[in-house]
Order: C-alpha cells, then structure tokens, then sequence
C-alpha cells in the first residue's frame, strides 16, 4: 500500500509558489524579503497556519514562535517523529531555502492523512522561527528555542532600528516572557529529518537531484569594531591617521587568507562605516565575519587566527575595538541510522543518490543536540541560493518530498 502513494505534485507547487510570493519584491528580481518576525514574515506564518489547519493537524505555535502541526499517531505515549525548517528569508532571498522543508513536510503529511495509512508514532511538521538571523544577527532563535538553549541575551538582541527581539516577538502576538516554556524534553521526539534545497552545486555537478546529508559545518558568526580617528580626508597626514575602514581591509583580506589555509570558508558580508562620509577619514568600522569548517578544531584554529590579526592590526594602526560573537555552533554528523533510513528508501524507489557535506548551516545542527538527525538535500540550479534567481525544479521538489514521505512512514509506523 505504501508503496503505491503518490504526492500531490501541483498542490505541493502551488503551496510553493503562494509562499514564494508572500514578502516577493514588486520587481521579482529583488527576489523574496521575509525577516523574522517582519510584516512578510507574520503573513507568511498566518498562509502556513492556515494550511496546516485546513489539513486537518492539530496545530500549536509556542512561546518563541516555532509553528508546529502535529499529525497524531496511534501510540499517544511514543515520541514523535519531528520534520521541518524554516520559512523566514534572508535579504532579496529565494523562494525555496527554508520553504521547501516546511511545504515538503505538510504535503507528505497530507498524502499519508489522504491514503488512511495509520502510524503508531506522531508526525510533528515544526517550521522554526528566524533561522536565518538576517535581522537580529545570529539566527536558529526558535531551534534553540525548542531545545531549551535560549537566554535572555538573545531576546535583548536588536534589529537595525533597535527594536529588540522580545518586542518583536511581542509584536507578533507571541507571549515572549515564558520563552523557557518552549523547550521540549529530548524523549519527545525520536527523530528530526530536515528536507532543505542544497544551495550548493555538487548535485547538478552530478546530474542528481537529490542527496543524503552526512555533515553540516559549523558557523561562528563575529561582528568586529574598530574606533580610530575621524578626520579630515584632505588635510590630515596620512602618517598620522588613525582609519579604522583600512584596518578593516586588512581584515577583510586575512579571512579570505585564512579560510583558504584552514579549507574552510570565510566571507565578510556586511559592512559600517562610520561617519561615512567621502571626505572624512572613518572612525569607526563595523564589520561581520562568518566563518566556517566541517571540523571543529580546524574552525576554532581559523577563528583564533582572526583574533591574533586584530589584535596585531589594532597595535599597529594605533587602533582600538573588540569583537563580539554572535554565533557559534558546532558542526555535527548526521544519525548513521537516518542517513541508512534515506539510503535504503532512494534505493527502493530507484531514486539515484549520492552522500555529501552541508556547508551551509541548519536548524538541523541544533536538533541533533538532542535527536537523531537526517538531511535531504534537493538540486540547487547552478547552485544559487540566498539570491533572487534561487531556484529548484518542480521534478526535484517533487523527488526530494516522495524521499522525505517514505522515510517518515518507516519512522513513523
Ligand atoms: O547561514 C546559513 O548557512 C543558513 O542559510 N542559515
Ligand atoms: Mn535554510
Ligand atoms: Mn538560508
């Protein structure tokens, strides 16, 4: 029987598309804005409810947010089988990084309500709340949430116009303060399998469409400054000037050094200047640094690099500044358990596959804290992802949900 259910592909599309479009720039090629916790983003959430409710889930949205629609198994005291990501975008972002986990789930979920399969174990489709951290700076909020690794500094956290994350949270109808209360205990759930597009181009370098995750990097995310002098651009010698962009060229320039060194990945992509004026001298420079590695040694090596440069570009140009983590998740293996679930289910539906690392960063990484985790990963076309001309097929959208379907059902019976 299990064998012969189909997804429903247009109404998977069509879910795909009605979301794409929700935060859509009015030229469609500023591609897709929906910051956590945004007027795109509270929209978004209500389309997701709403289809969650129209299928018939028992549907909850916790403290911090996460939206989670539960389709109950026969055994009410067995752990459940948690599947999702995100909905939140970056800045001009896509329509699949994210959606594609959350959408992925809920048409598998519908598909197995539809075909009257019952399973002994609850089907949990969570879609986390500001995986990205676009807008308050560090991201997997609401996975940390729902594992019980938030504090209070991270809702202090501020967005650009200083609105902090509790306000926003607030903002949103959402009751902030017990935040505590979302944190679920680990033996609630038995397994956390994330579908989410590859955003990278080893399986069109492949000609597949879908992949099994084995790893995922860890991110270290840095925000450093650097106060020199503010001066005149004209007049002031330039043998004694104190201009904090230049030491944050420096800087820009050893992460691109370092990642090379160490084989991991490094970027700076998002830069102040302050007073920013074209004929001032800069005092000030503030300046993200995103740092990764599949091997944690390797990354904390990387990020003490970076450390000793400031410090040596600080002494040398006469400047001053700190730097402030911002995020700093370990990388994780994926559960060998899962990734055989996802072997033995592409074997059986003749889905040809191949294992690869994740360089981008996922709630996953959070969950595997507590649960045994699984990727699915879904072709990229050239690769592109956080951009507006992301894009994955429908054929491997559909691919990588009949994927996520079969394994949930061998989870879930
Ligand atoms: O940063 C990342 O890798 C993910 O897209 N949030
Ligand atoms: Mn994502
Ligand atoms: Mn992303």
């Amino acid at each position: 029987m299990t064998n012969t259910i189909q997804i429903n592909q247009d109404r998977l599309w069509t879910t795909l598309m009605e979301l794409g479009n929700i935060g859509l720039n009015s030229d469609p090629s500023n591609g897709v804005s929906r910051l956590s916790l945004s007027k795109e983003d509270l929209e978004g959430r209500e389309y997701l409810i709403r289809l969650m409710k129209k299928d018939g889930l028992e549907v909850r949205v916790d403290e911090i947010g996460n939206i989670i629609g539960k389709y109950q198994g026969m055994d009410r005291k067995a752990p459940s089988v948690l599947t999702g990501s995100h909905i939140d975008t970056v800045f001009q972002g896509g329509k699949f990084d994210g959606a594609l986990g959350v959408l992925g789930a809920l048409e598998a979920v519908r598909t197995i309500k539809e075909s009257g399969i019952t399973l002994s174990h609850s089907i949990e489709i969570i879609s986390f709340t500001d995986e990205e951290g676009t807008r308050f700076g560090t991201g997997y909020i609401g996975s940390r949430g729902f594992i019980g690794e938030l504090d209070e500094k991270d809702l202090q956290l501020t967005d650009e116009s200083g609105l902090t994350y509790k306000e926003a949270l607030r903002n949103g109808n959402l009751n902030p303060e017990n935040y505590k209360k979302a944190a679920i205990k680990p033996d609630q759930i038995k397994a956390f399998v994330e579908m989410h597009i590859e955003q990278g181009r080893v399986l069109e370098d492949n000609n597949l469409g879908v992949g099994i995750v084995t790893s995922i990097q860890g991110p270290v995310w840095l925000e450093v400054e650097l106060d020199g002098t503010t001066d005149h651009a004209g007049a002031t010698p330039m043998n004694i000037r104190r201009d904090a962009s230049l030491g944050m060229a420096e800087l820009m320039l050893e992460v691109e050094k370092i990642a090379k060194q160490y084989q991991g990945v490094g970027t700076v992509g998002k830069v102040k200047v302050e007073p920013g004026g074209v004929n001032v001298v800069p005092g000030k420079a503030i300046f993200s640094i995103d740092l990764r590695h599949g091997d944690k040694e390797q990354r904390n090596a990387m990020v003490a690099r970076i450390y000793h440069t400031v410090q040596e570009v600080k002494v040398r140009r006469g400047l001053k500044g700190e730097i402030r983590v911002k995020k700093e998740v370990d990388p994780a293996a994926c559960s060998e358990e899962i990734v055989q679930v996802l072997d033995e289910v592409c074997k059986e539906r003749n889905i040809p596959t191949m294992k690869l690392a994740c360089g981008a960063g996922h709630d996953s990484l959070i969950l595997s804290k507590i649960t045994k985790m699984g990727m699915i990963f879904v072709r990229s076309k050239n690769g592109i992802s956080h951009h507006p001309r992301e894009w994955t097929s429908k054929e491997d959208c559909v691919r990588g949900t009949e994927v996520l379907l079969h394994t949930l059902l061998r989870l879930a019976r």
